[in-house]
């Protein structure tokens, strides 16, 4: 395992050696299965050699006194009275902590420094990171004995609750789950899933960064949430027993449902083909073959964009740029959408040709240098050891 010694030595030297806790968490990718986690459908993440650090050492108060190395502010929270704190990341920190106490752990005060690998904003869920990166290293001072499922639970309750978003589980379990090499197929319906093996040796998967995050980043993201919930209750009525879109398996079963608009029509299809086409990426991708993959990729990204409205003009720039060119197999925009990354499929010989290519049409376009990230699939969240 790597760890980032320079993040481990500035922890270090904030808060000194002794009875010091160290733990990380991974940020992730997800190749396909976009929207569907608090659908109850299928993803197909991984976790990133990109990490969220935390040093955590009792100090006797009933205190936390957090500081975020990257961004040199502090935040000092009183455990017997825990609110906002004004500052996004801190707040995280309380949410979690508002978690353990919900659940009956006694809180104990505490010196904690924490620094990041994973870039904010760029949907590769640093959040996650963050959250479950804390939620470890309490795990060892509190000896709270939570196991993966239950972080990944803590982390999704803190966000719901907590900060307001009505997230799904997708980033959280590729951070608490993850394994080097492989991406993970899982059904957050009853949360079965499978390892399937990465080989990046010939094709890649490279991120680009379009560099944009617009302000409909967390309000869309609720409003598609919401939008579903509707679009679920339409479809109540001719089936009165399923519990979740994606009980639903196939597009024509709507033909006959009335919604409320054609938008809720659209967000419900999408939903349901993209549950299909996660199905059908993990056979191509077991058969190796990655013109299925590829087109599979561009077929979500066309949903992403026209269906669900979640994409902008930047990553769709992105993902047409290649739609012609052999090196680049497939792309998509990933995660919550409205900005961050493209993920790309693509032959690992051409990626310093494809990221030219990027770079010089996306910087003539919109003004902006995007950024670039051929990632290794790692190991999921845990203590760090010294070694
Ligand atoms: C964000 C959310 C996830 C998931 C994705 C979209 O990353 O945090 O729960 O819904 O968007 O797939």
């Amino acid at each position: 395992m790597e760890f980032n010694q320079q993040i481990l030595a500035a922890i270090v030297n904030e808060l000194g050696r002794e009875d010091l806790i160290l733990s990380r968490a991974p940020g992730r990718i997800n190749l396909i299965g976009e929207h569907t986690d608090y659908n109850q459908g299928l993803v197909f993440p991984a976790a990133i050699n990109k990490y969220f650090y935390f040093g955590i050492k009792p100090n006797g108060s009933s205190y936390v006194n957090a500081k975020a190395l990257d961004l040199n502010e502090v935040c000092s929270i009183d455990l017997n009275d825990m609110s906002k704190t004004g500052m996004l990341w801190a707040d995280y920190l309380v949410g979690v902590l508002l978690q353990f106490k919900q659940r009956g752990v006694a809180l104990k005060g505490f010196d904690c420094a924490l620094s990041s690998e994973v870039p904010v904003g760029s949907g590769m869920s640093s959040s996650a990171a963050l959250d479950c990166g804390f939620i470890v290293g309490l795990n060892k001072l509190y000896d709270a004995n939570l196991d993966n499922w239950e972080i990944v639970q803590l982390s999704s309750a803190s966000n719901n609750q907590f900060l307001g978003i009505k997230s799904g589980i997708l980033d959280q379990f590729a951070s608490v789950f993850g394994k080097p090499d492989h991406a993970m197929m899982m059904n957050c319906a009853n949360h079965k899933f499978e390892y399937a093996p990465i080989d990046q040796s010939e094709y890649s998967w490279l991120l680009i960064n379009t560099c944009v995050k617009h302000s409909h980043l967390t309000s869309g993201y609720n409003d598609r949430v919401d939008e579903c919930l509707r679009g679920l209750e339409s479809l109540k009525v001719k089936f009165p027993d399923i519990s979740s879109i994606s009980d639903i398996k196939n597009v024509n079963d709507l033909d006959d449902v009335h919604f409320e608009n054609q938008r809720i029509r659209d967000r419900v299809s999408y939903i349901i083909e993209e549950n299909t086409r996660v199905i059908t990426f993990e056979k191509a991708l077991k058969e190796s073959d990655v013109d299925a993959c590829g087109q599979l990729l561009y077929q979500s990204h066309d949903g992403l964009s026209n269906k669900y409205e979640v994409s902008c003009n930047e990553l769709d720039f992105l993902v047409a740029l290649f739609e012609d060119d052999p090196s680049v197999k497939g792309s998509r925009m990933m995660g919550g959408g409205f900005g961050g990354c493209t993920i790309n499929l693509v032959k690992t010989k051409e990626i310093s040709m494809v990221q030219e290519k990027a770079k010089e049409a996306y910087l003539e376009k919109f003004g902006i240098q995007p950024e670039f990230y051929a990632l290794k699939i790692s190991d999921g969240a845990g203590l760090v050891f010294d070694e």
